[in-house]
């Protein structure tokens, strides 16, 4: 990461403290590592980033329909996923400093240092080593490459490592009241089985037919080792995934359209295209026979934030090995009972917040009408995810602005969600909307006595236009509409 990268992202955690988006949990205890609180702004936000993400998925898609399951589930669907033997990363520990670190990690942060030397070739050299060594599962080899390249441990600086080793990431407790009886389970690490074991309950009560998807948005927990990231790596964090059930061989369309599907959700929210790319994977997880990352450019690089995974029968197979219950289904249109071929799209909702701050953060710097300078961050939301649509400001606190103004709220608070304020010029008033993404500011003042008109200000481009009250409401419906 440069160092103009390192400070913007500096910037917008702060940011989003002092501006109740972000906070560290626990905080008055010094923190819990990699575990994060939303505050006001933030718990708007992520709802409605959640909310479109559902809207788009269960209304926009007429097969598709959603579910809740529980984060607790049956032991043995853990062992099914195959999450219990291969839910596991590589990784190394540093003798000197007891660091842990993921193999991965380790090397990419190396490669980066590389790249911000210039060293291109080298940087792409041990980038592609590294990929063919992780396909293979060749850990000696891995653990040769971090020797032969000298990377150190950033606590030590040594390279006293130890033998690579695999490490799960579910966290684990017990169920049952009785010391004894108790029994191991697992805090789900992924949302997605609670789809698939739900599969049949589904597919019969809503009366589904194949191709048809089942989504869902919950928390899911992780014991990541390097979680130094802000939120973008998370012990506890939430997704948003969808199981799209199809028939056997088709897997390769749906796989390409879903692909496409979910580059434009992103793009629908006014991003530039060029701040994404695809990298398909070269190392498949172990129930996949086709995957990709969607990434996007965070200050901290281009990094995944959503995955498309092609995970064929796998899932609903194994679960019917150990249930020892049929999950197929009868496919009239062929005459035929199968189990289904799965598409899943999965995104993590806390880093797709992280994607909407890191794009929306600016600091900008004005020229005024007489050449004089000023400056401002403003958070450019898309106008339909901010936390707060509209706030609404009379001019000064008498003369009877302020009830003009609770009455305009009042009109308006059904449909969007609004903001009142009265301290302050009206200059410092638009600044801390500006900062918290408030696309819209309505201004009261004395001309609105004679002909009931407002100045409606635009956050973006700071222009303002003079409206009638009865006007406001549907004229920023109309921009708020899905
Ligand atoms: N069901 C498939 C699955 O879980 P994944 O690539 O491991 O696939 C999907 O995770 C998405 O979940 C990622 O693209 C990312 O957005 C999010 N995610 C994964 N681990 C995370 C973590 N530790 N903190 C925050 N988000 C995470």
């Amino acid at each position: 990461m440069s160092v103009q990268q390192e400070n913007r992202f500096q910037a917008i955690i702060s940011h989003a403290k002092e501006y109740g988006f972000v906070f560290p949990s626990s905080e008055i205890y010094d923190g819990l590592s990699a575990v994060y609180d939303y505050g006001p702004n933030g718990s708007e936000l992520k709802k409605n980033i959640r909310d479109y993400w559902w809207k788009s998925m269960t209304q926009m898609h007429e097969n598709i329909v959603g579910i809740d399951a529980a984060i607790f589930m049956h032991p043995t669907i853990w062992k099914a996923s195959g999450h219990v033997d291969n839910f596991s990363d590589p990784m190394i520990d540093n003798k000197d400093s007891k660091k842990r670190y993921r193999v991965d990690h380790l090397i990419e942060a190396h490669a980066e240092k590389l790249a911000m030397e210039g060293k291109k070739e080298e940087e792409y050299a041990l980038l592609k080593t590294m990929d063919e060594l992780l396909a293979k599962e060749d850990y000696a080899g891995l653990k040769q490459l971090i020797e032969d390249n000298k990377i150190t441990c950033s606590v030590s600086e040594t390279s006293n490592w130890t033998d690579i080793r695999q490490f799960n990431l579910m966290f684990s407790t017990q169920i049952g009241a009785v010391a004894g009886e108790a029994e191991t389970i697992y805090l789900r690490p992924e949302t997605a089985q609670g789809i698939f074991v739900n599969f049949l309950n589904v597919q019969k009560t809503a009366r589904l037919k194949i191709p048809f998807g089942i989504a869902q948005v919950g928390k899911a927990f992780r014991n990541e080792i390097v979680a130094r990231q802000f939120i973008f790596r998370m012990r506890e964090f939430e997704q948003m995934e969808m199981q799209f059930f199809i028939r056997p061989g088709t897997q390769k369309e749906w796989y390409e359209f879903w692909k496409e599907e979910r580059l434009k959700w992103h793009l629908s929210l006014g991003i530039p295209k060029e701040k994404y790319q695809y990298h398909p994977h070269t190392k498949l997880a172990h129930y996949a026979d086709a995957a990709l990352d969607i990434e996007y450019e965070f200050p901290i690089g281009f990094k995944e934030v959503e995955g498309i995974h092609s995970r064929t029968d796998f899932d609903l197979s194994s679960h019917q090995k150990y249930s020892g219950k049929k999950l197929t289904y009868f496919d009239n249109e062929i005459n035929q009972h199968y189990v289904p071929y799965v598409i899943e799209t999965s995104i993590g909702l806390d880093r797709m917040f992280l994607l909407i701050l890191s794009h929306s953060y600016d600091e900008e710097i004005i020229t005024k009408e007489d050449g004089s300078k000023d400056s401002r961050v403003v958070m450019h939301i898309p106008e339909k995810l901010a936390p707060i649509k509209l706030a609404v400001l009379p001019l000064v606190k008498k003369d009877g602005l302020p009830e003009i103004a609770r009455s305009i709220i009042a009109g308006c608070k059904p449909y969007f969600k609004c903001f009142y304020e009265e301290k302050d010029a009206i200059g410092k008033r638009y600044r801390r909307q500006d900062a918290i993404g408030t696309p819209f500011c309505v201004t009261v003042d004395h001309q609105t006595k004679e002909d009931n008109t407002v100045t409606l200000r635009y956050r973006d481009s700071m222009e303002q236009e003079r409206i009638h009250i009865d006007a406001i409401k549907d004229k920023l419906l109309l921009r708020l509409l899905f």
